[in-house]
């Protein structure tokens, strides 16, 4: 008996072992994990599934320790929160020469907005509408990541959010399916590239699934409920692509869906993701996502896990749930071991695909870490691209841009703030490298202007929600004068200058995890300092940092100038002088509808027309309006200003209708009117006039960036097929169906031109 055992598990080493440097195709995969998993132990399965987390950077409760030790014991399948080369080779040491099978780590990471060299935050990040560049910023992340040992990283985010009170707004791609599902795939090809096991491509991790940003009333990790027609509709579709781009693994969300948390739900995690959709990756759960399955009220940790596991998920971060009850529900037939060899093998085929057997320590290239990270060149990129995702919201007789000359004021809390600029989740950042907007602008002026600086204003009066908004090292090191004190110097100081620059808003951690708002207005304080910079007469224009849509009612009333800059990376400041100056004509398009206050939330252009839809001038009784404010946002989804200014035509069809099989080329010509260059996004929007459920009264079906000169213009022609006028009906069949549809063209959401044809 024993003799039989030793001769197979020799014949298993052999053909792993004969496998290991064939190319990475499937079958050699497939083969080369069978191999594998017959040689393991119901523990060393179990172990695989484990993710503890490494490092000091956490968003809850450590619950591993010892990590070293259960790396050699076999029960650890990867790590998160470490970086640098050398100590990814000491963990991944641990692995293949001390533990039985030696199976290499996975070594995870949040890399969100780039690495070291810091882009835009998400959410302005999709505000620049370029495909191209967003593909760039994460090719770079990706870059920079696996020059430093990490190969699998948290992003991207792409949960749909409508409500700007919710935190983590600002780590996703705004409120639209469409453009969020063109954004997840860029994100997810920059990352992997095409070639996974290449040294310089890391796994993607699409999160949080799903439906994580309709948490009730914008708090972070509450409850989720939502017809199955709106998640296919307007809350699937951004997953869904990253699935079709191929990304390798998906973590699940902390929500509940129809009752059952995400973690440990079956129809969402099998039968949608991996039956409707055939992803094939593995699946990872949040943040101790296992664990608080006990507080949803699902049952004890032996329970939750058994659940997780047969719902499909197959790696736990953090809770261990997995890995101190599995062996105890196989026993008590509670779950089999076929189902934790199933969650093994996805774990072990991204390893495999990674390259990680053939080479353990190919992340691992202490040259690569020296040369390739927060590069000049990378730097450059981020500084550009930050240009490019700011938006200009007003700019009122033209103050932007102004010239460098003359005295420039600048003041506010983000002004010399570089801790700040790089926005939530920079984990990597080298915050004094930061370029803060003080730096940023002296550097442009040279000596050509003088630029006067004051504080002007804490970020807040309360000092426990300063506290609570600056944490991470990200400190905006609050004054401890008074707050007329502190005006009082920013007046002197603007009273003295042609222009006054107010760099106001919210400090960078008070968007991202865990940091929702209920009122999502300007600080008071800041606002009382903005107004006392108003009344000098002088010129002000308002750099409006922010994670969020902001409720920005009485800056747009009382402000000639906004430029929202978002957080912009680390050469934000850089990039906020290159557009100021007007080096940089600014081309970003809000992603996100901006309200008029906070009562409208949720506000969203693709909203649905209701029996009783305003028609005429607000207010009408028994109409669907307020009694206090209009329906109109403040500012529509779609918008943003340049510094030159473009016409439309009117639209052109190739045909007044349309055939199923066919295809319909509208077109649409663009001039820029203005007297310097600039991009335009242009935007197409359909309505389906009548169908058998409802449908929005605008969708985004297509858009393109396009540069014009002076005085050019182009005609932009987009070309229709039946899936772009198609949805999922009542039985979640995605039908186009016929009937006559609306088709807008402009340059934001509301300012469009229209046009009729019929879907035969
Ligand atoms: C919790 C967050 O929800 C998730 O986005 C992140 O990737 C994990 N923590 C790991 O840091």
């Amino acid at each position: 008996m024993k003799i039989i055992k030793f001769v197979s598990v020799a014949i298993a080493i052999v053909l792993f072992a004969s496998c290991t440097k064939k190319e990475n195709t499937i079958s050699s995969i497939d083969k080369r994990v069978d191999s594998l998993i017959s040689l393991m132990t119901l523990e060393e399965k179990i172990g695989q599934l484990n993710l503890p987390s490494a490092g000091a950077f956490v968003t809850g409760s450590v619950e591993s320790s010892d990590i070293a030790k259960k790396i050699e014991q076999g029960k650890v399948g990867g790590l998160f929160n470490i970086k640098t080369v050398a100590n990814i080779r000491e963990m991944q040491k641990i692995a293949v020469e001390k533990s039985r099978l030696k199976i290499p780590l996975i070594f995870g990471m949040d890399v969100i907005h780039g690495y070291e060299s810091v882009f835009p935050i998400p959410l302005g990040l999709s505000c620049s509408w370029d495909m191209k560049l967003i593909e760039r910023s994460a090719r770079i992340a990706a870059t920079e990541a696996s020059a430093d040992g990490i190969n699998w990283t948290f992003s991207p985010m792409v949960d749909i959010s409508r409500d700007p009170r919710w935190g983590r707004i600002s780590e996703g791609s705004g409120e639209d399916p469409y453009l969020g599902s063109q954004i997840a795939k860029a994100m997810v090809t920059g990352f992997q590239g095409n070639d996974l096991s290449a040294n310089n491509t890391i796994m993607s991790c699409v999160k949080h699934y799903a439906l994580y940003g309709a948490s009730e009333a914008g708090r972070d990790y509450n409850t989720v409920d939502m017809s199955h027609n709106r998640m296919y509709n307007e809350y699937f579709p951004p997953y869904k692509a990253a699935v079709d781009a191929g990304v390798g693994s998906v973590m699940a969300s902390f929500n509940e869906i129809d009752g059952i948390p995400a973690t440990a739900n079956k129809w969402l995690l099998t039968e949608v993701l991996r039956n409707q959709w055939g992803f094939n990756g593995f699946l990872v759960s949040d943040y101790t996502g296992v664990s608080e399955m006990i507080n949803h009220g699902i049952g004890d940790l032996q329970t939750v896990s058994a659940r997780a596991l047969d719902a499909g998920l197959d790696m736990d971060m953090v809770s261990e749930g997995l890995l101190t009850t599995l062996g105890k529900s196989v026993s008590d037939g509670i779950v089999t071991e076929q189902q934790i060899t199933e969650a093994c093998r996805r774990i072990l085929e991204a390893k495999f695909k990674l390259g990680l057997f053939d080479n353990p320590y190919k992340y691992c290239d202490d040259s690569r870490a020296k040369s390739e990270v927060f590069t000049d060149a990378n730097r450059a990129e981020a500084r550009s691209t930050a240009a490019q995702s700011f938006v200009l919201l007003k700019n009122a007789n033209n103050i932007l841009p102004i010239k460098k000359s003359g005295t420039i004021a600048l003041v506010g809390p983000l002004a010399d703030a570089k801790e700040n600029m790089t926005g939530t989740w920079s984990v990597a950042a080298r915050f004094s490298e930061s370029i803060s907007v003080l730096e940023g602008l002296k550097k442009a002026v040279g000596t050509d202007a003088q630029i006067v600086y004051a504080k002007g204003s804490n970020l807040t009066e309360d000092e426990v929600l300063e506290n609570n908004s600056t944490l991470f090292g990200k400190g905006l090191h609050r004054d401890k004068r008074t707050a007329a004190q502190l005006r009082e110097e920013a007046v002197r100081i603007a009273q003295g200058a042609d222009v006054i620059i107010a760099a106001v808003g919210e400090a960078a951690e008070m968007s991202g995890e865990a940091a929702s708002r209920s009122n999502i207005e300007v600080p008071e304080i800041q606002r009382e300092l903005i107004q006392a910079l108003v009344k000098t007469g002088k010129p002000v224009v308002l750099v409006l940092f922010t994670g969020r849509p902001l409720a920005l009612a009485w800056e747009d009333k009382n402000v000639s100038t906004i430029l929202n800059v978002w957080f912009g990376g680390s050469e934000a400041g850089d990039a906020i002088a290159d557009v100021v100056f007007g080096d940089v004509n600014p081309s970003g398009k809000l992603s996100t509808t901006f309200p008029q206050n906070v009562g409208q939330v949720p506000i969203y252009y693709a909203h649905k027309n209701t029996g009783r839809p305003l028609s005429g001038p607000w207010f009408q009784k028994f109409q669907s309006n307020y009694l206090d404010v209009s329906n109109e946002p403040l500012y529509p989804f779609g918008f943003g200003l340049s510094y030159t200014t473009y016409s439309y035509s009117d639209i052109k069809l190739s045909s007044p209708g349309m055939n199923a099989s066919d295809s319909l080329v509208v077109s649409v010509d663009v001039t820029n009117t203005g007297s310097r260059e600039g991009k335009e996004v242009v935007q197409l929007y359909i309505r389906d006039i009548i169908g058998t459920i409802t449908r929005p009264v605008k969708e985004l079906k297509a858009f393109e960036k396009i540069y014009l000169a002076a005085g050019e213009t182009k005609t932009v022609k987009f070309t229709l097929h039946q899936s772009d006028l198609s949805f999922y009906n009542a039985d979640l069949k995605f039908v186009a169906e016929p009937g006559e549809f609306h088709v807008f063209v402009g340059g934001n959401s509301r300012d469009v031109k229209q046009a009729s044809f019929v879907l035969k």
